[in-house]
């Protein structure tokens, strides 16, 4: 190979993601003057920001007018059990409500209230409504505003470019080595800065609502450049995906069924979820079946029903019942809004599911309830980044949306991740521009590390005979779904983690076939690396948290502990190749935020009437 012959192509700042964070990371740094480059490894507009169906959170005021931004990050920190960066917690609460409006501006076409204002249902967790939605489409709308209107503010898109590596220029970005997928050609893109928007790595599990493009691309390079990752152990398991038919399980069911009032029952039609009400919602959350009955009429101040507690707690009741035997016949719990919606309205609010049902399970929702289970969703942790700027460690590399932790601690609520998205995007492009502007020389890119990760890449194709990247996923994903679950122990931890040593060992001889015009196999392979790393980290962070917090829930370990609830469990690359898991004390947070936090909601309330 002549690295001479390799196109290189130059911009200021590399956009890597296509999903509602890089096209809003992307808008940004064209906004601040920045020749600007969104790569993506599929088509533009297909991202998981779709799965985000059932709305986005702000403290808009539309619905009820107690809501306010003080409260939603009130919610947003009880919901993180805390293990949130309280810094950005509040960035998402003060600036969601903008952002949201400004995707009006651009175009976005929200449900409506009576008044014309954008509508807002109720999510888990949140105390008011508060999730602007259109229908169940929500992530679908952002998706093709942001796209809209970014088409005009002059970025490049590369689409269907799997990256698989970052360079450096001594501790700095300087750009990356991309794949063409579809020509297997190789380019080198030089720029100041990069921003990782690539999403989670559900596919490193069985059961999951993502789809073939999260394998954990963002944190591996982040990982092998020398950033740093957080509180990957928190990882979401929605609890509604379908379960059956097998050919579609893991597909989400928005929980914006549960928001317009759809109740969860066990096999003998008892709605369990009266059963697990944790303390600390319990005076906020209705403790019989009766007051959720109240709520769905409307009835001003009374409590909320059990289905909407926060998505661990939800999941974690579904797996008991199905454990206990009160499942149903394909081991879910039903979901049901027929009995407590009318056909026209399940179809005006939810058509999307009333679609999925129909066409994959041959199921009318209108008339029967769905069988529903958990299905793993989302990483609540990820690239470590500065709360303002979204830089992680490595100078000019920034990261924005799931693939960067600390916004929503353990365990995120529904709805706050599209917000996320177009809020920390936007800032994200703002610290890449700032960054790329402060630059005082460009940097150079260093041809041995280009030629290095080309090598590593085609040796896949060229070795005689190898392992199959194919069976290498099955093993990954059975590992992960039976030992790295919804629930964990060390023993089943630390046969996860035998089994990820044991097929990374298959993964050093990985072998496909063919050649690298058009090769799946090959995209497979490459993708396995960032899905071996993510799983290892994962795997690791999850043993050495000894507590159950959010969305890790620890049989050996039950319970939230104090000393836990001040570290962070940080993982970085050490010298020897090895990784590093550690427990890094977190920052005292802002006594302000923290009074916020902690308040109890009628002294909140009263304190923000006395404000406006
Ligand atoms: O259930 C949902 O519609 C998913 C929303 C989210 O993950 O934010």
């Amino acid at each position: 190979m002549d690295i001479k012959e390799i196109k290189s192509i130059e911009h200021d700042v590399l956009v890597i993601g296509a999903g509602g964070a890089g096209l809003r990371a992307a808008i940004e740094c064209s906004a601040q003057g920045m020749d600007t480059a969104l790569i993506c490894k599929s088509l533009l507009g297909k991202a998981h920001t779709v799965m985000a169906e059932g709305g986005m959170a702000a403290a808009l005021r539309n619905v009820d007018k107690r809501d306010h931004w003080k409260i939603h990050f009130r919610d947003t920190m009880r919901g993180g059990k805390f293990m949130n960066a309280y810094r950005m917690a509040e960035l998402h609460a003060k600036q969601a409500p903008d952002r949201v409006r400004e995707l009006e501006e651009w175009g976005a076409v929200f449900d409506r209230t009576k008044d014309g204002l954008i509508n807002q249902r109720n999510f888990g967790g949140h105390r008011y409504p508060r999730l602007a939605h259109v229908g169940d489409r929500t992530g679908l709308e952002l998706i093709r505003t942001l796209q809209d209107h970014g088409i005009h503010q002059g970025f490049k898109t590369y689409m269907e470019y799997s990256v698989l590596d970052l360079l450096k220029d001594g501790e700095k970005i300087a750009g990356c080595v991309a794949m063409v997928r579809d020509t297997g050609q190789f380019v080198i893109f030089k720029a100041k800065a990069v921003i990782f928007a690539t999403g989670g790595a559900g596919k490193a599990w069985k059961v999951t609502s993502n789809s073939w493009e999260y394998t954990g691309d963002g944190y591996a390079m982040a990982y092998e450049a020398g950033a740093e990752l957080m509180d990957i152990e928190f990882t979401q398991f929605h609890p509604t995906g379908m379960v059956w038919p097998p050919s579609v399980a893991g597909i989400l069911v928005t929980e914006g069924v549960r928001g317009e009032g759809g109740i969860l029952k066990n096999s003998n039609g008892k709605r369990f979820m009266f059963d697990n009400i944790p303390e600390r919602f319990a005076p906020e959350t209705a403790d019989t079946e009766e007051e959720g009955n109240n709520w769905l009429k409307g009835v001003d101040g009374a409590r909320r029903p059990p289905e909407l507690l926060t998505r661990d707690v939800v999941a974690r009741a579904i797996m008991k019942e199905v454990k206990e035997g009160r499942g149903t016949p394909h081991g879910g719990a039903f979901l049901d809004i027929a009995s407590r919606q009318g056909a026209d309205y399940i179809k005006r609010k939810l058509p999307s599911m009333y679609h999925q049902f129909k066409v994959l399970a041959e199921l009318d929702i209108t008339t029967d309830p769905m069988e529903v289970g958990p299905t793993l969703h989302y990483f609540m942790g990820g690239i470590r980044v500065d709360p303002d700027s979204q830089m992680s460690k490595v100078p000019g590399l920034f990261a924005c949306g799931e693939c960067s932790a600390g916004m929503h601690g353990a365990n995120r609520l529904g709805g706050n991740s599209l917000s996320d998205l177009i809020v920390f995007g936007r800032l994200a492009g703002i610290g890449a521009s700032e960054y790329s502007k402060n630059l005082s020389n460009a940097p150079t890119i260093d041809n041995g590390q280009a030629e290095k990760i080309i090598r590593n890449a085609t040796d896949i194709l060229n070795r005689e005979r190898g392992e199959n990247p194919y069976l290498m996923h099955d093993e990954l994903k059975d590992n992960m779904q039976m030992q790295v679950g919804i629930v964990r122990t060390e023993e089943e931890l630390l046969a996860g983690i035998d089994k990820i040593e044991e097929i990374k060992k298959k993964f050093a001889n990985v072998k496909a076939e063919g050649a690298s015009q058009y090769n799946p196999g090959w995209h497979q392979a490459l993708s396995m690396r960032n899905l071996l790393i993510t799983s290892e980290a994962v795997a690791k962070a999850a043993n050495l948290r000894k507590e159950s917090r959010g969305g890790h829930t620890r049989l050996d370990y039950e319970g939230e502990r104090d000393e836990w609830l001040n570290v962070n469990v940080v993982i970085s690359k050490a010298g020897d190749g090895e990784m590093r898991v550690e427990k890094v004390k977190r920052k005292d947070p802002d006594p302000e935020l923290k009074r916020i936090a902690q308040s109890k909601i009628e002294d909140l309330e009263k304190e923000i009437g006395l404000e406006s």
